[in-house]
């Protein structure tokens, strides 16, 4: 069964077939508009979110498919106590394939292991969003033509930043792709991340204080929200909350062909008067979530009809390291009674399967 928890789940060659897939759904939607006929997509949020869950809820209707689901955990069973392992061996009984989003980074990979249908990780906490990164591809793939030899500067939470997570790991996979990572001290990129791009020979990158110093060379700029529901300090958020501000008057550096891109929402980290401009890529951004969203949940109901679902709870591989508990507060394993599983990775390092956090 195959499952998007983590956007390395998909390989290169997939990633690409998906792409070329939306980009197929754009040319020609009448033709895919009966492509799922008779499935059911559920919808799982426990977090808020516009973007991602009416976009997988348009992908689904556009495909000739059901949705059913809910956008307030609230309101369903959960908030009497029910773990996300029950949660989805009962929706299981309803849908086909399950879109979820959760507060708790790797409730996805959890869902997982119990559910016997495609899981799609619409966003675990500060971890992974990987629907995200299939939309900024296709959004790359539009405006500049190509995933390799591009500049590209991250500006804002990257510690937080999910997808800001998963689109370096899809980039970190392409031949000269250099990262510009701009953010104050205090939301840098997790240290897991930096290890990860530094033992990856294929991406170049380095750190920098202002937008201004590299907004010349940038074929990308990727701005993100400072993050507030991630702080646990409120002393902390107020102090890096205004950090990067994007004005016209920082775009007059920038090359005529720069997109920029954010994926929303956003609070005030660009101002109004940019979204005029055209190198403003992020509302077209949005568009393309949904066309990449019928892509990957026609792909993964192909893939699901053509392997077997297991039925049981999962014994874990022997790659996986167990007795280690993940000192992640944020982690599902935290929480919840899930195995605790940790892997070790090609620096040496051993880390949480589910949050990717280090095991102390
Ligand atoms: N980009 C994104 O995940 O937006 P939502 O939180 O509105 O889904």
């Amino acid at each position: 069964m195959r499952h998007l928890i983590d956007p390395m789940d998909l390989t290169v060659e997939e990633t690409e077939r998906i792409v070329a897939l939306a980009e197929e759904i754009i040319a020609d939607r009448a033709r895919f508009s009966q492509a799922c006929r008779g499935k059911k997509l559920a919808t799982l949020f426990y977090e808020p979110s516009t973007r991602t869950r009416l976009s997988f809820t348009a992908a689904m209707l556009e495909l000739g498919g059901e949705v059913i689901g809910f956008s307030d955990a609230n309101s369903s069973s959960v908030s009497k106590g029910e773990t996300v392992a029950d949660t989805v061996r009962v929706v299981r009984c309803f849908a086909d394939i399950i879109a979820m989003r959760h507060f708790k980074e790797g409730a996805p990979l959890v869902a997982s292991q119990y559910a016997g249908i495609p899981i799609i990780n619409a966003g675990d906490g500060s971890h992974a969003h990987p629907t995200q990164t299939l939309t900024d591809l296709l959004t790359i793939k539009r405006e500049k033509g190509r995933f390799d030899h591009l500049k590209i500067g991250f500006c804002g939470d990257l510690k937080f930043g999910r997808t800001v997570h998963s689109l370096i790991k899809a980039l970190s996979r392409y031949e000269g792709v250099e990262v510009i990572l701009i953010s104050p001290e205090e939301l840098r990129l997790p240290d897991y991340m930096l290890q990860e791009m530094s033992a990856r020979s294929k991406l170049r990158f380095r750190e920098v204080r202002t937008m201004e110093e590299v907004m010349p060379e940038l074929d990308v700029l990727y701005m993100t929200r400072v993050q507030k529901e991630r702080f646990l300090d409120e002393e902390e958020f107020d102090r890096v909350k205004d950090s990067f501000v994007l004005d016209p008057s920082k775009l007059t550096t920038a090359k005529s062909d720069m997109i920029v891109l954010h994926p929303l929402p956003r609070v005030n980290e660009i101002t109004r008067a940019v979204d005029n401009d055209p190198r403003a890529a992020y509302f077209r951004q949005v568009e393309n979530g949904k066309f990449v969203r019928m892509a990957l949940i026609y792909t993964l109901l192909r893939w699901a009809d053509e392997n077997r679902p297991y039925d049981r709870t999962p014994v874990f591989s022997e790659e996986y390291l167990t007795g280690i508990t993940c000192p992640n507060k944020r982690c599902i394993s935290a929480t919840e009674d899930v195995d605790p599983i940790f892997r070790r990775g090609a620096d040496g390092v051993c880390r949480c399967a589910y949050c990717e956090a280090k095991a102390r």
